[in-house]
């Protein structure tokens, strides 16, 4: 089964409006034919209008960073998944690690976001990753199993190739340190296993499964190479143009 390669770029709480409209006007006549790779940049919320109006038209996909899985109603503060709908987004990361430290994401959270994203035809990009302690006392498998099972959780097995499951070990994030090709395989392959074990083999073999943590241009291809790796989620190397055509780049042979 060849599965199409997708890198995201995920620029966390970075650019102005004025910044992420330059950065799309930048890049988006030279994004690779959807053919060959899905590009996406994930932008915070308040660009998201722009630059999907921007990239109308190019090969370039836009994501949120995150939604609430309610419609509407009393949340102060939150952006619902028909607001996303109605932008134009196509993608909605779902359930980053830095969510889940910093602002309370739970299982229970992600699960039912997953489910609203595929409601509203968002496609999520849906985050597991064990944190170093997790891997040093040898419970990353238990970990990684019980995440994506609890984000799977009533996702009917038609759709559950849509959703695409972007690996990012915690000790791997922002550090400069990426996990070597050989375990991001091993992770991203238990993965594809757990995924079996809920909706059989076939199913599994379809769906896209992204590595993340310390990804750049001189080491994207590592990663691809690998069978269960179908893609990247880059923080740093994508804030920049260049930078995040390059790993583009390097999605395509
Ligand atoms: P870095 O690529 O900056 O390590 O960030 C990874 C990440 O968290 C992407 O979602």
């Amino acid at each position: 089964m060849s599965r199409k390669p997708i890198i995201a770029g995920n620029w966390k709480m970075n650019k102005t409006v004025k910044e992420a409209h330059e950065f799309v006007e930048a890049v988006k006549d030279k994004v690779p034919s959807p053919d060959i790779v899905d590009s996406v940049v994930a932008a915070p919320f308040v660009a998201l209008d722009r630059i999907v109006a921007d990239a109308k038209g190019s090969n370039l996909k836009i994501a949120a960073e995150n939604v609430h899985f309610e419609e509407s109603g009393a949340y102060t503060g939150e952006v619902s998944p028909v607001m996303l709908q109605d932008l134009g987004v196509d993608y909605v990361i779902i359930g980053h690690s830095e969510r889940r430290a910093y602002f309370a994401e739970t299982d229970d959270t992600v699960n039912k976001k997953v489910l609203a994203a595929l409601a509203h035809h968002l496609l999520p990009i849906f985050c597991v990753g064990e944190s170093l302690d997790e891997r040093e006392g040898g419970r990353w498998q238990a970990v990684i199993k019980n995440q994506v099972t609890k984000a799977f959780a009533g996702v009917p097995a038609d759709q559950a190739p849509s959703v695409v499951v972007a690996y990012e070990p915690i000790w791997a994030i922002g550090t400069g340190k990426s996990a070597t090709a050989e375990i991001a395989e091993e992770v991203c392959h238990f993965i594809r296993e757990t995924i079996a074990g809920l909706y059989g083999k076939d199913a599994a073999e379809k769906v896209r499964i992204q590595y993340g943590g310390s990804v750049k241009p001189a080491n994207i291809k590592d990663f691809l190479a690998q069978a269960d790796i179908d893609g990247g989620l880059v923080g740093g190397a994508s804030l920049q143009p260049e930078s995040f055509l390059a790993l583009l780049d390097g999605a395509k042979a």
